[in-house]
């Protein structure tokens, strides 16, 4: 009892902690970002209860995708090889905050979409793989652990390393990429950007050919690439690359083959591709040539 005491009294000074934290950052709130709070909430705080399973079993799912799921996911990545960190990197597009931005509406399909949809969005380009159904078990789970990481985040607003940090699109040049890549990349991704696994262990994964990506999957995009790369590649030393380092190398790794996206072409039916669509589509057959390609 006496101890049951105790860890409720842990738990209670955590917490105000961290409300404490939560306010004296509020100023920023208001200027339409909110700290990262649940970023800071220890493991110990999810809830050991049916909730709390659902939780850890979503992040389980985010986690070893392809071991969870081998119906679903076609390619060698996983959700987090994108979203870092379990999705709590700051620029690494976080999920923290995700639950309190959805549903959106989303120019590449013209609708109104939910989490879930955006969840299965991810599941067809990124991971080469098949929709979940949109009631089942591990789709719960997987927006239950979106739901606890966006714990406090008022729905509207815009958290702090949310996204990725997009500079000024350059032009870029695939030739330059590629030395960039060689000196760089390759020493994890490969030679021929196939991955290393050595041991069973990771060292990078497939950044084209059939185990990677899809041509439809945001990353296949030069500009998302670039900001991905520039802020969070090479892994172990992060922001070493500059903006045109970034862009070239992107340009480079989205001029490889990769897996197709049937249906692409219904892509933003209303033919308002942005600037570095990787393809045509039936509402803009042949879309200006970007300067960035
Ligand atoms: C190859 C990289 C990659 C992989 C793998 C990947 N994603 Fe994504 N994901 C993206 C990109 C790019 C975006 C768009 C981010 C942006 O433009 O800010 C995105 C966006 C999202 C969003 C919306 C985020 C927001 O803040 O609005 C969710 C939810 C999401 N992904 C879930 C998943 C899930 C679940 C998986 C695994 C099934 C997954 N992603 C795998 C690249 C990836
Ligand atoms: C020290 C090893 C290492 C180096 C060097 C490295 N990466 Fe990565 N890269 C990783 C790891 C690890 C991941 C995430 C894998 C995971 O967690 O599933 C990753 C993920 C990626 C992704 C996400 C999508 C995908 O297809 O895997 C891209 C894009 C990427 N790296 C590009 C690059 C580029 C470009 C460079 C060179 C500028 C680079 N990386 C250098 C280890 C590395």
């Amino acid at each position: 009892m006496r101890y049951r005491l105790l860890a409720l009294g842990l738990v209670a000074v955590t917490l105000t902690g961290t409300a404490c934290r939560f306010e004296q950052r509020l100023p920023a709130a208001s200027s339409g970002e909110v700290p990262f709070v649940a970023l800071r909430l220890p493991d110990s705080l999810i809830p050991n209860s049916e909730v709390g399973r659902s939780i850890r079993r979503g992040r389980a799912i985010l986690l070893a995708t392809r071991d969870s799921l081998p119906d679903h996911v076609g390619n060698r990545l996983r959700c987090t090889t994108c979203h870092l960190d379990a999705g709590t990197r700051e620029n690494a597009m976080p999920w923290l905050g995700v639950y309190a931005r959805f549903p959106q509406y989303r120019s590449r399909n013209a609708k109104m979409t939910s989490i879930e949809e955006r969840v299965n969005a991810c599941f067809q380009r990124s991971l080469y793989g098949k929709a979940l159904p949109l009631d089942g078990s591990a789709m719960h789970d997987i927006v239950s652990y979106f739901a606890w990481l966006s714990r406090g985040v008022p729905v509207g607003s815009r958290v702090r390393g949310q996204g990725l940090i997009r500079g000024e699109p350059l032009p870029a040049d695939s030739g330059r990429g590629r030395q960039v890549f060689i000196a760089n990349c390759v020493r994890c991704h490969g030679a021929d950007g196939e991955g290393i696994t050595v041991e069973d262990s990771v060292m990078g994964t497939p950044l084209w050919g059939e185990a990677s990506y899809t041509i439809g999957a945001g990353m296949a995009r030069v500009r998302t690439a670039a900001a991905f790369i520039r802020h969070n590649m090479p892994f172990d030393l992060p922001g070493t690359l500059t903006d045109q380092e970034a862009f070239d190398v992107a340009a480079y790794i989205d001029s490889r083959p990769r897996p197709d996206f049937p249906g692409k072409e219904r892509d933003w039916p209303l033919g308002n591709p942005p600037p570095d669509a990787a393809y045509a589509t039936d509402a803009s057959p042949s879309p200006s040539p970007s300067p960035n390609r």
